[in-house]
């Protein structure tokens, strides 16, 4: 069971672990109720009022890239709501992001140290995008935070082939065609390091996440828009 530190405020619940890891030495939860320098991928900010924002950390890296998507859209099963990753983890529910997810290690020589799994999630239902997800609502993000946590619990006890397998059946991208470098793609899925592998006419291109936004390679969002018309 990871022991949870609530805070009413911090900078970033990432950024507060990367300065302060020495001291933990079990996997916890950091909680902050207010972020007012939120983080998000590719240096972007994030902002988030009242929404959960949270970051565990591991003394030992986790396969997170699988394991904090899928502990986010277990969660919302529990509660009845279907939502879908979209590599390499953004949860969406009807094609609206609802969750970020930032990544990060700290390394002392060539050892890593510390694990930082930051997942920023929208409780409050400002943007409309959840009107229809009647249960939403009652989602306190406390209630939310302990249903991640118990199913990031539960899921690091999987092998890495069954947290693949899981993965795929989120994988909004799955079998989509995009468009990089003026060519259109196929996309296979991911494979076991969490990469992106894009198909056409017999080359595979293999994408990984740190080297690639998804919004350099569709010029829009409107895949998600598609999808959900599909
Ligand atoms: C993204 O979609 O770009 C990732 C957003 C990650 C936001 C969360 S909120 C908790 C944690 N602390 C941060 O500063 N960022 C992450």
């Amino acid at each position: 069971m990871m022991l949870w530190h609530v805070f009413a405020t911090l900078d970033s619940t990432n950024d507060y672990l990367k300065r302060t890891y020495a001291q933990y030495k079990e996997p916890c939860v950091i909680w902050a109720q207010k972020q007012t320098k939120g983080r998000g991928r590719f240096a972007r900010s994030w902002e988030s009022g009242d929404d959960l924002t949270f970051s565990l950390f591991f003394p030992t890296p986790t396969p997170a890239y699988l394991l904090a998507p899928l502990s986010v859209v277990e969660a919302l099963k529990a509660f009845h709501i279907q939502a879908k990753i979209k590599w390499p983890n953004d949860i969406l529910i009807q094609g609206k992001k609802v969750c970020g997810i930032l990544i990060e290690q700290v390394y002392e020589g060539s050892s890593c140290v510390a694990q930082i799994v930051g997942i920023g999630v929208n409780t409050t239902n400002k943007s409309g995008a959840l009107a229809n997800t009647a249960t939403w609502v009652e989602l306190a993000p406390h209630v939310l935070l302990e249903a991640i946590v118990t199913a990031y619990e539960r899921l690091l006890r999987y092998r890495k082939e069954e947290l693949l397998m899981l993965y795929r059946q989120y994988d909004l991208l799955q079998g989509q065609q995009l468009l990089l470098d003026d060519v259109l793609w196929t996309v296979q899925g991911i494979d076991e390091d969490g990469s992106l592998c894009l198909w056409r006419d017999g080359i595979l291109r293999i994408c990984k996440s740190e080297e690639i936004s998804l919004r350099q390679l569709y010029g829009s969002d409107d895949i998600e828009n598609h999808r959900d018309r599909v």
